[in-house]
Order: structure tokens, then C-alpha cells, then sequence
């Protein structure tokens, strides 16, 4: 299939594309590089052994969409293009909105005008907000606590409507829990521009020194050891989520959530050892106080996705650590 990804520079774009292209997939890459490191592509082309065209351009820029379209016509889109930041959404929102919502529906305007009906959408466990029970399945309240949050729920609403209104459509919306981990070669993996805003990084850069101590946010949640517990998912294993999701939408019409998990869930204390593990060294902690928004749990309930995608998770714990480790001292001199 011609498959259109943007943010295919990104985190988890990168490590889609080379599930893409391992199953034959004709891909063509959207990317601003606002969070990107500008040779990801060529490490992309490089594992796969396999061409990859690419266009550096913004999802919000129209002409250059109906450009694309034109001269790829994609089958389908990946849209993973968007900011993720949720503390920097709060504080500039209308930055969240514009490239989270304009972008969405620049895109979808791009493929409706080029007949394209299929797309696959990155959405968050961050649209489902505090727990009214746990885990979380897909009919659960949706009450986002975050400017970013309701930018993902905003854009699946957008979706969910475009695909509503021709029989044909389809839209599949991912929702990721904690992405966490690398690729297996250390090639790809996650690379923030500035302080991160995941845990997994954060703990990578104490042990490498960068940072002194990690800031554990809340120890007196009531966890069973008091820090917050939350459903980490290896990259790799959501990249393949992407791969399902295609083929699901190759044969289905309508929009229809996804919860992307492994249905288990780590305490910060439980990933700073398995780090430890991984790295042999020791991470310095310090407590600190809650964070507004955070809550004590997040788990998946991803038995839709088991059974209607047929995705399974299959990385555990010590594989996230270990591969965020390997990432980590590849490249960045740790
Ligand atoms: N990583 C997570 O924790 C997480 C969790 C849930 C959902 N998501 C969503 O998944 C998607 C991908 O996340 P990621 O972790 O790979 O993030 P990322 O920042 O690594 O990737 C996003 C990519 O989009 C590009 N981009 C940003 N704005 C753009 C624009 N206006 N035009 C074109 N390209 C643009 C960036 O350069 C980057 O390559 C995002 O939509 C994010 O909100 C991420």
C-alpha cells in the first residue's frame, strides 16, 4: 500500500516506517523536524535497505499537501505529526491547537480532496483523564486534563466525523499509553530536543550523568509504593499497532478507538530498578511533590485491540530498559 506518514521523523513514526517497509509498504515521509534529528531518515533507509521518499514540509501547509497527494496518492495516512508536550500545552495553547487540530484537519481536507479514506490517527490515554475505574477500556469517559489532551480528544472528534460522513471511510485512533524503549540496533529511538517530558529519558539521563537525580513527582499516592503507576509500551510493539491498524482499516469503514498497552502496569520505582538492572549504575532520587493533572494509575484494557486488530504486545520490562539503555549509550557519549 502507498502509505503517507507524517511525523514519520519522530519517535515513533521512525520505528513504524521500518515496520512499513519491512512488509513491502510504499512510504512517503511528512516531517517539519520541529522535534526530529534531521538524519533519522537515513538511518531508516539504512536498517530497512529499502527507498523512502520524503518531503520536509508542515502538516498545516495546504498547498503542499494537495502536492503530495498528487504525486504520491496515498492509499492511506499515519498522522503522527502534532506537539506532545502536555506542561508546555497548558502554556501555549494556541500553539497545541493550531498544529494539533489545524494539522489534523489541513490533512484530512488534503485526502479528501485527493480521494484518500483511510487514515490511522495517534490519540492518547490522556483523552480519558481521571480514572472512573481502572483499567481503562475504550468506554470509558473521555474528560481530558490537559490543553494537549483535549487536543487529541478534539481530533478524534474531527475523525470520527469525517468518517461518519461517507460510507467508505475509515479512521482508526491509537491510543497510546507510555511509549518507552529503542529499536533493537540502537539506531532509533527517543531523542528529546530539550528536558524531556517522559519518565523513561529522564532516568536515562541520570544514568549517564546529564542529570544529577531524578525528580520523583509523588511518593504518597495510593500505590503500593506511593509513586504513580503507569502502562508502559515498547516502541516496537506500537509501531506494529500501526501496521495492524492498516490492515483493519484496508477492510472496515466507520472510526473506531484503539487502546494501545500491555495491560500491566510499573511504578517510577519499579522502572528506576529495572533500569539499574539494565545500566549498572545506580539512579539518584529525590522526592518531590505532586504534579497538577498527574494521576495515581493508568492502565489499558487493549483487549479490543487484541482481538479486532489481532496485536499483542510481546516486549516486557527489562526489554524497555535495556533497549532505552543501549539507545542511550550509542549516542548519546553516555
Ligand atoms: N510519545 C508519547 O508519549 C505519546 C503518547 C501518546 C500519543 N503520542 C502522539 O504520538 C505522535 C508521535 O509522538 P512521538 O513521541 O513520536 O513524538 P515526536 O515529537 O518524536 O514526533 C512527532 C513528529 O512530528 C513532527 N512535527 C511536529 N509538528 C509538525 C508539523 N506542524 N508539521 C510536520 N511535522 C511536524 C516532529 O518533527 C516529529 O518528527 C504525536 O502525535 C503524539 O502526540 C505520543
Amino acid at each position: 500500500m502507498r502509505v503517507l506518514v507524517t511525523g514519520g521523523a519522530g519517535y515513533i513514526g521512525s520505528h513504524t516506517l521500518l515496520e512499513l517497509l519491512a512488509q513491502g509498504h510504499e512510504v512517503c515521509v511528512l516531517d517539519n523536524y520541529a522535534n526530529a534529528a534531521p538524519d533519522v531518515l537515513d538511518r531508516v533507509r539504512a536498517l530497512s535497505n529499502r527507498p523512502l521518499r520524503d518531503e520536509t514540509g508542515d502538516v498545516r501547509d495546504r498547498s503542499r499537501l494537495d502536492k503530495i497527494m498528487d504525486d504520491f496518492a496515498p492509499e492511506a495516512v499515519i498522522h503522527f505529526a502534532g506537539l506532545k508536550a502536555v506542561g508546555e500545552s497548558g502554556t501555549n495553547p494556541l500553539g497545541y491547537y493550531d498544529v494539533n487540530i489545524n494539522g489534523t484537519l489541513t490533512l484530512l481536507q488534503a485526502m479528501q480532496r485527493a480521494d484518500c479514506k483511510r487514515i490511522i490517527f495517534s490519540s492518547s490515554a490522556t483523552v480519558y483523564g481521571e480514572p472512573q475505574y481502572l483499567p481503562y477500556d475504550e468506554a470509558h469517559p473521555l474528560n481530558p486534563m490537559s490543553v494537549y489532551g483535549r487536543t487529541k480528544l478534539m481530533a478524534e472528534q474531527i475523525l470520527t466525523d469525517w468518517a461518519a460522513a461517507q460510507p467508505d471511510r475509515a479512521t482508526v485512533l491509537l491510543r497510546y499509553f507510555n511509549p518507552v524503549g529503542a529499536h533493537p540496533s540502537a539506531d532509533l529511538g527517543e531523542d528529546p530536543r530539550d528536558t524531556p517530558n517522559n519518565l523513561m529519558p529522564l532516568i536515562a539521563q541520570v544514568a549517564t550523568g546529564k542529570r544529577e537525580a531524578l525528580q520523583v513527582y509523588g511518593d504518597d499516592y495510593d500505590t503500593p509504593d506511593g509513586t504513580g503507576l503507569r502502562d508502559y509500551i515498547h516502541v516496537v510493539d506500537l509501531a506494529r499497532a500501526h501496521l495492524a491498524a492498516l490492515s483493519y482499516a484496508a477492510t472496515q469503514s466507520g472510526a473506531r478507538p484503539f487502546n494501545i498497552g500491555t495491560g500491566q502496569n510499573y511504578s517510577v520505582r519499579e522502572m528506576v530498578q529495572a533500569f539499574e538492572k539494565a545500566s549498572g549504575r545506580k539512579i539518584p532520587t529525590i522526592n518531590s511533590p505532586r504534579r497538577d493533572g498527574d494521576v495515581a494509575a493508568m492502565q489499558a484494557d487493549a483487549r479490543r485491540a487484541n482481538r479486532e486488530l489481532g496485536w499483542q504486545a510481546t516486549h516486557g520490562l527489562d526489554d524497555m530498559a535495556a533497549s532505552t539503555w543501549a539507545w542511550q549509550t550509542k549516542n548519546h557519549n553516555g
